[in-house]
């Protein structure tokens, strides 16, 4: 499946997520499950899911010791997803153990650099010092090094990652906004057509597409505007 939409199942309940991805085609795109739909609803949802034929990109950042993160990348794997994630900030060691740990399964691993949530401020707090760009293409570079297949990133960072890691590192990027449509909550937008021109390989969008009065046609009419 060639789509790079992951559509985020961003619902408080199992019944809404499933009445929800009854309106998307598997063929179309991918669907995303987070922490809040996770926590509620668990793996039977992402069993049910995977049975309606969606690829589950489990978006559940984790971020602990190398041992528990590998044993919970290995859960996840055995679980038949697509996509897990990590934190870039819990090091090396836990990213390689993540790696080895799920290196005999087709699960692709991608690892958070920082928070889009995290201005210059907030980093300074924790004491990360420095321009995020620059903190977000050396955690980038640790995570490669791990032979982690990815990062999520901005779509703003994403023709600098793209130039330095070139194509076979693949780029998820969340706050797209198809043009005229509204912006949320998320601060810096870039259209699906914008995003995919600038490096992101995957395109992750929630409100635009389940708030949208038809889902499936919001979808489909992205997917002609990168086509
Ligand atoms: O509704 P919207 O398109 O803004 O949803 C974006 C999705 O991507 C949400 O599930 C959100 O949690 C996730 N995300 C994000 N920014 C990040 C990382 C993840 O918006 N930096």
């Amino acid at each position: 499946m060639n789509s790079p939409l992951i559509i985020a199942l961003d619902f408080p309940e199992a019944d809404q997520a499933i009445r929800f991805s009854n309106k998307l085609d598997p063929a179309l795109c991918r669907v995303k499950v987070g922490k809040e739909l996770f926590t509620q609803a668990g793996p039977k949802l992402v069993e049910t899911l995977m049975k309606k034929g969606f690829e589950v990109f489990l978006d559940l950042k984790f971020h602990d010791i190398p041992n528990t993160v590998a044993a919970a990348c290995k859960a996840a794997a055995n679980l038949g997803v697509w996509m897990v994630n990590v934190h870039a900030l819990g090091g090396s060691a836990m990213m390689k153990a993540a790696r080895e740990a799920i290196d005999d399964s087709s699960c692709k691993l991608i690892a958070v650099t920082l928070l889009t949530s995290m201005g210059r401020e907030d980093l300074k707090e924790i004491g990360l010092m420095g321009e995020p760009l620059d903190i977000v293409g050396r955690l980038a570079t640790l995570a490669k090094s791990c032979n982690l297949d990815g990062v999520v990133c901005s779509a703003m960072e994403a023709a600098m990652l793209k130039t330095k890691f070139g194509k076979d590192f693949c780029l998820v990027t969340p706050g797209i906004r198809p043009a005229g449509s509204s912006q949320d909550d998320q601060k810096r937008v870039m259209t699906p057509k914008e995003a995919i021109a600038g490096g992101s390989d995957y395109l992750v969008m929630g409100r635009p597409i389940r708030e949208a009065p038809d889902p499936s046609r919001a979808l489909q009419a992205i997917l002609e505007e990168i086509a």
